[in-house]
């Protein structure tokens, strides 16, 4: 059965009420070690994949045997991590200690459409354990552990090791339909065409927005590496797009209605981001629209939110950080622009619309950063 993803939104603070009660009446010290070892049955998952068990599975169901002998494996081991993931709904044992995936687990095999398991791989890379294994050193000084340990930007790094730029790629490609659809959902793109995606990665979320909308058109627009797999991502709508690739801190691609800048100011400090909106803002038309797609902080305390979650990834690889919509309106009085509104999507992503705040100016755009 499949549930929509709004109900499941609007059951989470439920949900999360639920769990923080679980914690209360635990034994303290047992709810502190449920997070502190957190990260095992995540590695353990991780592990799963890496040695081609999740995608085994998801072909028949198999004992640690089978799948030891087929893919050269120990027996022992491969039983002990997956009876700890059957603690998580991922696995499920059956008769005669034979393993299948859940319908959680399924989306661990890379053959299954909307797989996450690169983004399951890219959670547990060395190159993100090392640094979380100093954040402390953030704590203290308030840099990003990645630059610590790495001497470099991540999106340098990224660049240097294709490995890495691979891996990020296609980890943000595995999640990005979760937020995709309800981006064009939530928004009326028929009067808004062109559509530019700015830092739009391989295209999921244009790709989205142009399956809803057959007759817009697109710009996809990133660094050669990250749209190097967009003719294969963008499938159909590929002949609705034109790719361009360059650096949006130069420029961003001219002549479209709509820019759509999603996941891409939480990666870059307030300076960084005003730059990035002051391009936006030179090739805004007098009737554009800027569309941020990211979690919006709310202000109230004491709860799970989604937003802080992604902003401790923020506080660990980049000078980012997740807004609240004060602080988008901020910037974007910095660059030249205002907010309109915000508007909630199924996803936990919100879009703020904004647009020129002087759209006789546009052309010019000298007093701008
Ligand atoms: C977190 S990803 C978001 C991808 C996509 N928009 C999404 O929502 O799934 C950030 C994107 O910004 C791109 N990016 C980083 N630095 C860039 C630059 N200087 N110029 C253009 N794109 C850049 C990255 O390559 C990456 O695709």
């Amino acid at each position: 059965m499949k549930i929509p993803l709004a109900l499941v939104r609007a059951a989470t603070p439920f949900v999360m009420w639920g769990a923080s009660l679980r914690r209360r009446v635990l034994p303290p010290q047992l709810a502190m070690l449920e997070l502190a070892t957190a990260i095992w049955p995540a590695l353990a998952l991780r592990a799963t994949i890496k040695v081609g068990v999740a995608d085994r599975l998801a072909k028949h169901p198999a004992t640690p045997g089978e799948l030891a002998r087929d893919l050269g494996l120990h027996e022992q081991s491969v039983r002990r991590v997956l009876r700890l993931l059957s603690g998580y709904d991922i696995v499920r044992e059956g008769r005669g200690g034979r393993f299948e995936l859940t319908r959680i687990g399924r989306y661990a095999a890379r053959d299954t459409r909307e797989s996450v398991a690169d983004f399951v791989r890219y959670a547990g890379e060395a190159w993100q354990l090392g640094p979380m294994e100093r954040l402390d050193e953030t704590l203290r000084t308030g840099v990003p552990a990645f630059e610590i340990v790495h001497g470099s930007t991540f999106f340098e790094y990224a660049s240097s090791h294709p490995e890495v730029g691979e891996l990020f790629d296609s980890a943000m490609t595995s999640v990005a339909p979760l937020y995709g659809a309800a981006v064009a959902n939530a928004y009326d793109f028929s009067q808004t065409s062109p559509v530019a995606d700015v830092g739009g990665g391989s295209g999921l979320v244009l790709r989205a927005i142009l399956r809803a909308y057959p007759n817009a058109t697109g710009v996809l627009f990133d660094l050669p590496g990250a749209i190097s797999h967009a003719p294969h991502v963008l499938g159909e709508e590929y002949a609705r797009v034109r790719v361009e690739a360059g650096d949006f801190f130069d420029r961003v691609p001219p002549g479209a209605r709509t820019y759509v800048l999603s996941h891409v100011l939480h990666n870059w400090d307030d300076e960084r981001a005003i730059k990035i909106l002051s391009n936006v803002r030179k090739e805004l038309p007098a009737d554009g629209r800027v569309l941020i797609v990211e979690t919006v902080l709310g202000d109230k305390p004491n709860r799970w939110s989604a937003g802080n979650l992604t902003d401790a990834q923020m506080l660990l690889l980049v000078r980012g950080r997740e807004r609240s919509r004060v602080e988008f309106e901020t910037l974007f009085a910095r660059a030249g622009l205002h907010a309109v509104r915000v508007i909630p999507t199924s996803a936990a992503e919100s879009i703020i619309e904004a647009v020129a705040s002087n759209p006789a100016g546009v052309a010019g755009g000298d007093d701008l950063v």
